[in-house]
């Protein structure tokens, strides 16, 4: 699924007020996600061993989860009518990140630094556009 590219390996995404949800808690664990990524960039850019590295990658795979679950929740509980094809979108990167660690722990050495491209690709899109989407319904509602 993934190549092995050392040339596509760069900076990490950085959060700013742009990627901004208008929701403080939501925010944080965006923040806290970003900083995951980052952590895990500098693991592979730095040739940490694979064990290291794997450590990082399931940290990040952690925060996406437990992000994705209160995320939901959020959702679920203000009754936001986009949430099942939102859902949808989580769960099909969670499958990916854990397939991708699964064949890492086992020791395929394939893990690519273009996951990494790749992450942070779906982070920006998903953020700017999908996650976006829910802030005015959350906003008039009183959630902040
Ligand atoms: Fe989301
Ligand atoms: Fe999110």
């Amino acid at each position: 699924m993934f190549n092995r590219d050392p040339s596509a390996m760069g900076q990490s995404l950085w959060w700013d007020q742009s990627f901004s949800v208008h929701i403080a808690e939501l925010d944080h664990q965006h923040q806290r996600l970003f900083l995951a990524v980052a952590e895990l960039n500098d693991a592979i850019r730095m040739g940490r061993a694979d064990s290291m590295v794997s450590e990082v990658l399931e940290k990040v795979i952690e925060h996406a989860i437990s992000h994705f679950a209160a995320e939901e929740s959020f959702l679920q509980q203000y009754g936001y009518p986009g949430l099942a094809a939102h859902r949808h979108e989580h769960e099909k990167l969670a499958q990916q990140l854990t397939k991708v660690n699964l064949s890492y722990i086992a020791g395929n050495p394939d893990i690519p630094s273009s996951l990494l491209v790749f992450l942070q690709k779906w982070l920006r899109d998903h953020i700017l556009t999908t996650d976006k989407e829910y802030s005015a319904l959350l906003n008039a509602r009183g959630v902040f």
